[in-house]
């Protein structure tokens, strides 16, 4: 069954505001409420879970083994760097995590949806709403506006085009591009073009960030913001994946996945300490 069908826990307003808000009848003695209480068993849930997953390519006559038999969990409130060298299956990983490519063995769950159960429509509506890509060439609709590249996802998944270019212009400033949003990705900068990526990768509150090599065009400052957009998704209950070769990036993961030759040799990190990256690596 598509669990994606249940009703969404909220997960888009800080719990820190929201415990303020309410009453002190309604707090427990924690000076929770019910609802954070709920919330914080909701962190615990995995955004992304591999089983025993597999990618193998037969190209001519031979056989890729592109990934091999990983196994893993991501949770809400992390993000997890993914490092090796070229060729190891990082985006073979990364494409598995979105729907956009099939294991040819084992299992991926997002948001506590089989993707292999799914139907091509329910995929695609998943892949829309649930999940944020940041391709490692941009992918960007070269007939449409930053704005609109922006806006896309949002107005496929039913919002009036008004208010998708309101949602569009306020990820577009906060990547730092509000006086670029209506040129074309060829009048734009690569470093520009990945910043449209990534606003259209944040866009409409997606569980489940990954992304490819997104500081790769940036320098030092802009590539600190934009893991610093990620961590303020991420503590809003959205849980990030992030291939990289940059180690400053990998030391502010919460856990690192080294994979080599499709195999996961290392895993850094205790998923038990989510959300405390920060406080560990200053
Ligand atoms: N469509 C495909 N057909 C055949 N082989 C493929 C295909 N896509 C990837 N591969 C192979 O799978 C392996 C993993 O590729 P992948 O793109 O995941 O590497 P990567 O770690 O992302 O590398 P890079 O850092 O260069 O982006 C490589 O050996 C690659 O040649
Ligand atoms: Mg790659």
């Amino acid at each position: 069954m598509y669990a994606g069908r249940r009703r969404r826990p909220r997960l888009l307003m800080p719990v820190a505001s929201r415990v303020s808000d309410a009453s002190d009848s309604a707090r427990g003695r924690l000076g929770l409420t019910r609802e954070d209480r709920g919330l914080l068993s909701v962190a615990h849930d995995p955004v992304l879970t591999f089983r025993g997953v597999s990618r193998v390519y037969h190209v001519g006559g031979t056989t890729v083994h592109a990934l091999s038999d990983a196994d893993f969990e991501v949770y809400a409130g992390e993000l997890v760097a993914v490092v090796g060298p070229s060729g190891a299956g990082k985006s073979t990983l990364l494409a598995l995590a979105g729907g956009l490519d099939s294991p040819t063995g084992g299992e991926v769950w997002v948001d506590g949806a089989p993707l292999h159960a799914l139907g091509t429509a329910e995929l695609a509506e998943l892949r829309r709403d649930r999940v944020g890509y940041v391709f490692q060439d941009f992918n960007l609709v070269a007939a449409l506006t930053a704005a609109e590249n922006v806006a896309l996802p949002r107005e496929l998944a039913g919002v009036s085009r008004r208010a998708a270019r309101g949602e569009a212009l306020a990820e577009l400033s906060a990547v730092g591009l509000a006086d670029q949003a209506d040129r074309y990705p060829d009048q734009l900068s690569g470093g520009q073009q990945q910043r449209v990526a990534i606003a259209r990768a944040l866009v409409g509150g997606r569980r489940l960030l990954l992304a490819d090599e997104p500081t790769g065009a940036l320098d030092t400052s802009t590539g600190d913001a934009v893991i610093d957009l990620l961590r303020a998704r991420i503590s809003r209950g959205a849980a990030a994946v992030v291939v990289t070769h940059e180690r400053g990036v990998a030391e502010r993961a919460d856990r690192v996945i080294e994979i080599r030759d499709g195999s996961i040799i290392a895993a850094t990190g205790d998923p038990a300490s989510v959300g405390h990256a920060e406080e560990r690596t200053p």
